[in-house]
């Protein structure tokens, strides 16, 4: 079959491979081919086990791979043959050198620019999907431009606004396809490309145009609202736990004002997930590079809230046990960053079994999805813990329950069974808000909610 048009996405990860597959799925003309230099990973999207868990992926991938979506690690091929090459490596936090801890660790969309430069025998269009920090659209075109010949790349930005677990509903529907480009004809051309393709399901209205720096900020800052008002919540939880206040009476009553909206106004033990953070702190270090240090200090806050969170999770524990966990057992209800994901990058529950081995306590972890991530975080920490899929079995005879990630199918557990298992006195800390309270403290367990008052039997 004669394909329209080539697409390469660069990077089989989180974004590439179910963007692309929702590429492939509405768009059959076109033949879309997904490469990565981790065999591993590749070799996972060829087979029944895809290497990330993602509700409804399944189902779009088998319905498109070998017809006109295709994971290879010929890398050097798929540059020659693609038209459209989107970028959609890691850029993980700068953990050396200059901007250590803060910047984004270019490495790898250098290396990849580099390498298109050096395989590509015809021009192209380049599509930053990867979040970039301001003007990196910049440099790649600087790079791009080493071309002997007269190959010509147009370097277009249009960031990924999926979140885990539900990707492939918001790529289905997404609120907004964001496209930046250069304004020069052949910038505009390229843009008129790249709405072509998502015109095939988003309808016209919700793809929109910017110039490419607005494109590369909109993406730091969407991340960077939306993580500011789980701190916001989350802030306000400690503000209740004082006051005896209610959480969720306090969001349910703002939230009814239209201005601010009932969406991300749950709180949490703090937020998680590998972009959050390292947006942030790339925005922090993007504002101190421009010397505006009163708005890098607005967002480092942020970040800062979010860390207070999680420590004062683990500190609520520790003194509702007596002031000491030293052979306790607790058990963590979840380990992926959020529900419907077997993800762990940068997920609260790391810091959290951390600091509880840290106390001398001994952890056993159940989580649906997450349990092979959580054994690789925890890897190299010297402490008991145990990994048990079963929440029943892995409750057993344990001294307390902290939930930390909100599965549903912790609603529905059978408590009274699993307090009846546990050592007395029982404790539940709930770090989702997810279980009916009062229900667990007539059943006999001590409950500490977040951001409300607790229930006790002492
Ligand atoms: P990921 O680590 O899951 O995937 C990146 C992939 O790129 C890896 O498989 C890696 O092997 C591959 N790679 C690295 N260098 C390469 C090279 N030179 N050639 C070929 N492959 C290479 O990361 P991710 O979660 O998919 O995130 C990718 C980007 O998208 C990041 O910039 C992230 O900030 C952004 N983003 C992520 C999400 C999300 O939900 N995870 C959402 C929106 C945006
Ligand atoms: C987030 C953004 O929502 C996406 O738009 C963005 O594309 C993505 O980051 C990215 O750039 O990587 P994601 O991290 O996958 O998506 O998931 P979210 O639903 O945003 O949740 C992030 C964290 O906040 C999770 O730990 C979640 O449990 C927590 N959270 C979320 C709360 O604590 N309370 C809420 O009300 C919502």
């Amino acid at each position: 079959m004669t394909f329209k048009k080539n697409i390469l996405c660069i990077g089989a990860g989180y974004v590439g491979g179910p963007t692309m597959a929702m590429i492939a799925h509405k768009c059959p003309d076109y033949k879309v081919t997904v490469v990565d230099i981790n065999p591993t990973r590749i070799a996972e999207w060829n087979s029944d086990d895809l290497p990330i868990y993602e509700p409804g992926l399944d189902t779009i991938v088998t319905s498109t791979r070998g017809k006109n979506l295709f994971f290879s690690t010929e890398i050097e091929r798929g540059i020659k043959e693609a038209e459209i090459i989107f970028v959609s490596v890691n850029t993980p936090v700068k953990t050396f050198g200059a901007g250590a801890g803060m910047a984004a660790d270019l490495q790898y969309w250098e290396r990849t620019a580099r390498q298109i430069l050096e395989c590509s025998e015809s021009s192209k269009i380049i599509v930053e999907k990867s979040t970039f920090p301001v003007r990196t659209a910049f440099a790649m075109e600087r790079i791009l431009s080493l071309t002997k010949n007269d190959i010509h790349f147009d370097v277009i930005s249009n960031p990924e606004f999926l979140a885990e677990g539900t990707a492939i509903k918001d790529l289905e529907n997404p609120d907004r396809v964001l496209i930046g480009s250069r304004e020069t004809p052949s910038g505009l051309q390229a843009r008129d490309e790249l709405i072509e393709i998502y015109a095939n399901w988003v309808p016209k209205d919700r793809i929109i145009t910017s110039n490419i720096w607005s494109s590369e900020l909109s993406k730091l800052v969407a991340n960077a609202f939306l993580a500011q008002r789980i701190s916001s919540i989350n802030s306000f939880t400690a503000f209740c736990e004082k006051s005896e206040a209610d959480i969720t009476e306090v969001a349910r009553a703002i939230g009814m004002d239209s201005r601010l909206g009932n969406k991300f106004l749950n709180p949490s033990i703090g937020w998680g997930g590998s972009c959050f953070k390292k947006d942030i702190l790339n925005l922090v270090y993007l504002c101190r590079h421009y010397g505006l240090d009163e708005v890098a200090t607005y967002w480092e806050a942020v970040v800062n809230i979010n860390e207070y969170q999680k420590e004062r999770f683990v500190l609520t524990m520790l003194s509702a046990m007596f002031n000491t966990l030293a052979g306790k057992k607790i058990c963590l209800f979840g380990f992926a960053f959020k529900a419907n994901t077997g993800d762990t990058r940068e997920s609260p529950a790391i810091f959290i079994a951390k600091k509880l081995i840290d106390e001398k306590a001994e952890l056993v972890i159940t989580d649906p999805e997450a349990l092979n991530n959580a054994k690789i975080d925890l890897n190299d920490i010297n402490g008991t813990i145990s990994y048990i899929e079963d929440p029943y079995e892995a409750s057993d005879g344990c001294d307390a329950i902290a939930v930390l990630t909100e599965w549903e199918m912790y609603k529905g557990l059978d408590f009274k069974k699993i307090f009846q298992s546990m050592i007395k006195p029982a404790f539940i800390f709930d770090g989702r808000n997810i279980l009916k309270h009062k229900q667990l403290f007539d059943i006999g367990f001590n409950v500490f909610p977040i951001g409300k008052p607790s229930l006790t039997h002492f």
